[in-house]
């Protein structure tokens, strides 16, 4: 019963029970109503019809006329003196007409008036009508039998039990479908986010079309569908991750045991611990990295944007790592043709610089330059470009340079320590000053990368 589906259609089904129910019973009521008030009419006028005759002429063969017309009739007619005694009737009275004419009043208006009217308990209806034709003076009763009326309302009230019964049967019939077809697609959803809250993100709803449950329904497909995708890539990072740790571990335990061994020269053991130490370095940056990643992505970490004056700023991140392209041989140029201030966070933009130039460092050869370029994009906003004259990038890998631990020619890259995060993170802080990225190379010819900010 706490099915939506039966909620819905109860709700219906009771706002059109309840709307029938008022409609027939207005509809009944007026019909019998309109009924009662037509046959009290039809009696008042045939007793009006014989005081018009009377006051014609009041005679005895007049009299007996109207008596002998209406015993061929449904109708009774009582016709009596102003002291209510009776002169003549079409057929003998009754005790409950004698008490009827008895009762009834001595001054009404002259179209008559109804002195019986419960159809429902007595056995006739009743009119009275006065007549007066000079001395002679009386009234005129007419009876009519209440059982043709009660039949018919009887029969009536058994056409409307009917409607009704049919009716009931069709909104039963309509509650089925629409609790069954209208809310399908309702419980197929809920179907499929319980699927999905048990970790099961392979559902598929069926298209709904355009309205709101059609959109509900295309949502809960797109997000199941994400969700497959996330799983997915975490299980395929989560195997690289392993992977990338393991190698360097090999190496640490490799020549851990081999430096423990009592047979080598202290000269061995030291280049040894110095390879042990190298590596646990590179397992230490990649877990820096890899935090720092899972930091962007939980997003609790926030960008504080600032107006940063270009030259100085450039300037102080420059002057910071040229001693590094010095020291292989290489120059590195800044170029901030035009002064100006743009927004933006300086730890984060410093982070992202660097682990570019990184890159230029690490894969170009000595006696090349890398430059720093940075422009005024539009208003505030910061246009850098680094380029570098290093080993390049194939065309074919350069889509993937910014996944997580994508690195071209791994063992080229392992010498230098890299472990495939670096342009990962810069993408994503880049991102999250709501910047752009794009990257342009050619093997052996050097690289480029510009951002947006
Ligand atoms: N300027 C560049 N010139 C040539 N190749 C590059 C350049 N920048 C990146 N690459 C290639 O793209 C790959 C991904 O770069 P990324 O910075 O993400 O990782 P990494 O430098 O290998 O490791 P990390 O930066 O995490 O220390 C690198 O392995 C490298 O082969
Ligand atoms: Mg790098």
């Amino acid at each position: 019963m706490n099915k939506i589906s039966t909620k819905l259609a109860a709700a219906f089904t009771i706002a059109v029970f309840i709307m029938e129910g008022l409609l027939m019973l207005y509809l009944h009521d007026n019909i019998i109503d309109s009924r009662i008030q037509e046959e009290f009419q039809s009696i008042l006028s045939r007793g009006n019809s014989h005081r018009d005759v009377l006051e014609e002429r009041f005679s005895n063969t007049t009299l007996h006329h109207i008596a002998l017309m209406e015993s061929k009739t449904e109708t009774e007619v009582v016709i009596t003196d102003k002291t209510h005694h009776v002169i003549i009737s079409s057929k003998k009275l009754t005790g409950g007409m004698r008490e009827l004419i008895s009762e009834s009043p001595n001054s009404f208006p002259r179209e008559g008036r109804v002195i019986e009217a419960n159809w429902k308990d007595v056995n006739y209806l009743a009119t009275v009508t006065s007549f007066k034709n000079g001395a002679d003076e009386g009234y005129v009763y007419m009876f009519k039998s209440a059982s043709p009326l009660r039949n018919l309302i009887r029969k009536l009230n058994g056409h409307f039990l009917l409607a009704g019964i049919m009716s009931l049967i069709i909104l039963a019939c309509i509650h089925f479908l629409l609790s069954k077809m209208l809310t399908r697609p309702l419980i197929n959803m809920k179907e499929a986010t319980e699927e999905l809250s048990k970790g099961h993100f392979g559902v598929k709803l069926p298209e709904l079309g355009k309205d709101e449950l059609g959109d509900l329904s295309t949502s809960i497909q797109t997000l199941a569908n994400d969700l497959e995708t996330i799983q997915q890539d975490r299980t395929e990072f989560l195997a690289t991750i392993s992977h990338e740790l393991r190698t360097p571990l090999t190496y640490v335990l490799g020549y851990a045991n081999v430096a423990l061994r009592d047979e080598i020269s202290e000269t061995e053991r030291k280049e040894y611990l110095t390879i042990i130490k190298e590596e646990s370095k590179t397992i230490v940056t990649l877990i820096e990295n890899l935090f720092e990643l899972a930091k962007i992505d939980e997003n609790n970490f926030s960008i504080h944007q600032e107006e940063i004056p270009s030259s100085p700023y450039f300037r102080k991140i420059i002057n910071k790592i040229t001693p590094a392209f010095k020291s292989r041989g290489m120059g590195l140029v800044l170029s901030v043709p035009d002064e100006f201030s743009f927004h933006a966070d300086p730890i984060r933009l410093e982070q992202i610089i660097m682990n570019l130039l990184d890159n230029s460092l690490k894969y170009s050869k000595p006696g090349s330059t890398a430059t720093v370029i940075a422009r005024q994009h539009v208003q505030e906003k910061l246009d850098l470009t680094i380029t570098d004259q290093g080993i390049g990038i194939p065309a074919d890998e350069l889509s993937q340079v910014f996944n997580r631990l994508y690195r071209i020619e791994k063992s080229r890259s392992r010498e230098f320590g890299g472990s495939g995060l670096g342009l990962s993170i810069v993408k994503e802080l880049v991102e999250a000053h709501g910047g752009q990225i794009s990257i342009e190379s050619e093997p052996n010819k050097g690289t480029s990368i510009n951002i947006i900010l």
